[in-house]
């Protein structure tokens, strides 16, 4: 210790001078790589820890901007030059799927109804998923939320991916209608062979009912079967069975065909499960007769389908 003070004072000394390592000298160059070796480790902790510090700040504002560009997602693509046009094909498969599995909950236009489900036109995370993650999210739901579920496959397990692939398609089309291009009609395709033959038996042989029980069938498969199941036998959490129904039975053809224009609410008395039943089974397009063909299949679903009329 004296020893280094006395070099320190003494500058004229000639071993510090010629840089010749005096006992004093290395013990200074210990001390300073002593004093290296700790800076080097404290540093570097220091560097972790500021790069920890510094990459954590990166991941919020890189989040904040992923929240922020997610928020305006729709608008965005709506800015945005349109994508490629949708083929016909595609967007008329991609419809008939939603109108059979989607409709119910997110209402025929896709904004979605009041405590069912969510408006899927202008929902910026069905803009900001790619085709392929959609489907995905569409195959698992989200099962878990709250109030109301997004069931997976949305409660339809026969809905194939290839018809998952459509509705994707049908989204985007209802998000950006620049991409649609002209479509048929909408409303009634042709009933199937199997649902023709079904209806002839229900009806008894009578053509004329059966062609009326075979077109119900087929509009009841594309709506209420969404809620009420597939062949009416109703749907957990959801709309009631309608095979052997007392309340259809209940009911003529007039005050039927009024009950499915009008639904019944939630806040109506009569409501058993606290959930809609929407006017026309959420869809505004069906007609009378469109009803009435559904009422006859009802009737076949009743066990005396024989006695069915129409009152037209
Ligand atoms: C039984 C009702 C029901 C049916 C049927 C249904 N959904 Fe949903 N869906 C919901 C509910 C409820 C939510 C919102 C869940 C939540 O709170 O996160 C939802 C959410 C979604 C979302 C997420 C939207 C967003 O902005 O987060 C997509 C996409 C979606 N549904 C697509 C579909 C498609 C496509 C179909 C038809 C194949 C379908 N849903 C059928 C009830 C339904
Ligand atoms: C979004 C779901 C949904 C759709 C789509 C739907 N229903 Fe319903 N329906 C319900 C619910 C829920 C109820 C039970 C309401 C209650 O609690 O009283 C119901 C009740 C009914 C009832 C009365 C049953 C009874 O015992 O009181 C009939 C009849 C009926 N629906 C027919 C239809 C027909 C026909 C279609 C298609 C054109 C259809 N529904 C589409 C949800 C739906």
């Amino acid at each position: 210790m004296s020893a280094i003070k006395l070099h320190h004072h003494s500058a004229s000394n000639p071993v510090i001078r010629t840089g010749q390592a005096s006992p004093s000298v290395s013990r200074a160059r210990e001390f300073a790589a002593s004093f290296a070796v700790a800076g080097f480790i404290s540093l570097s902790l220091l560097g972790l820890g500021g790069w920890g510090i510094y990459s954590g700040w990166r991941g919020v504002v890189d989040q904040r901007r992923a929240a922020e560009e997610s928020t305006r997602a729709h608008e965005r693509l709506l800015a945005a030059p349109a994508g490629p046009m949708l083929t016909v094909d595609e967007a008329v498969r991609g419809r008939e799927v939603f109108s059979g599995a989607c409709v119910a909950c997110h209402g025929p236009d896709g904004k979605g109804i009041a405590g069912l489900g969510m408006n899927l036109v202008e929902s910026d995370f069905v803009a900001g998923q790619s085709d392929g993650a959609l489907a995905q999210f569409v195959s698992i739901g989200r099962p878990t939320a709250q109030p109301m579920p997004m069931p997976p496959r949305a409660g339809r397990d026969d809905l194939t991916d290839d018809d998952l692939r459509h509705v994707v398609v049908w989204l985007r089309g209802l998000q950006d209608p620049r991409r649609l291009p002209e479509l048929p009609a909408v409303v009634a395709a042709a009933p199937t062979e199997a649902q023709k033959a079904a209806a002839l038996a229900a009806a008894g042989g009578d053509a004329e009912l059966a062609g009326w029980i075979a077109s119900g069938d087929k509009i009841f498969h594309t709506l209420c079967v969404a809620c009420h199941g597939k062949g009416g036998v109703g749907m957990q959490g959801n709309g009631k069975a309608l095979v052997r129904n007392e309340f259809i039975r209940s009911l003529d053809d007039d005050a039927l065909l009024a009950f499915i224009k009008q639904g019944r609410a939630p806040s109506d008395p009569k409501n058993t499960t606290g959930i809609q039943m929407p006017p026309k089974g959420g869809n505004p397009a069906m007609s009378d007769d469109d009803i009435l063909d559904v009422i006859s299949y009802l009737r076949s679903l009743q066990g005396n389908a024989s006695t069915a009329t129409k009152s037209q």
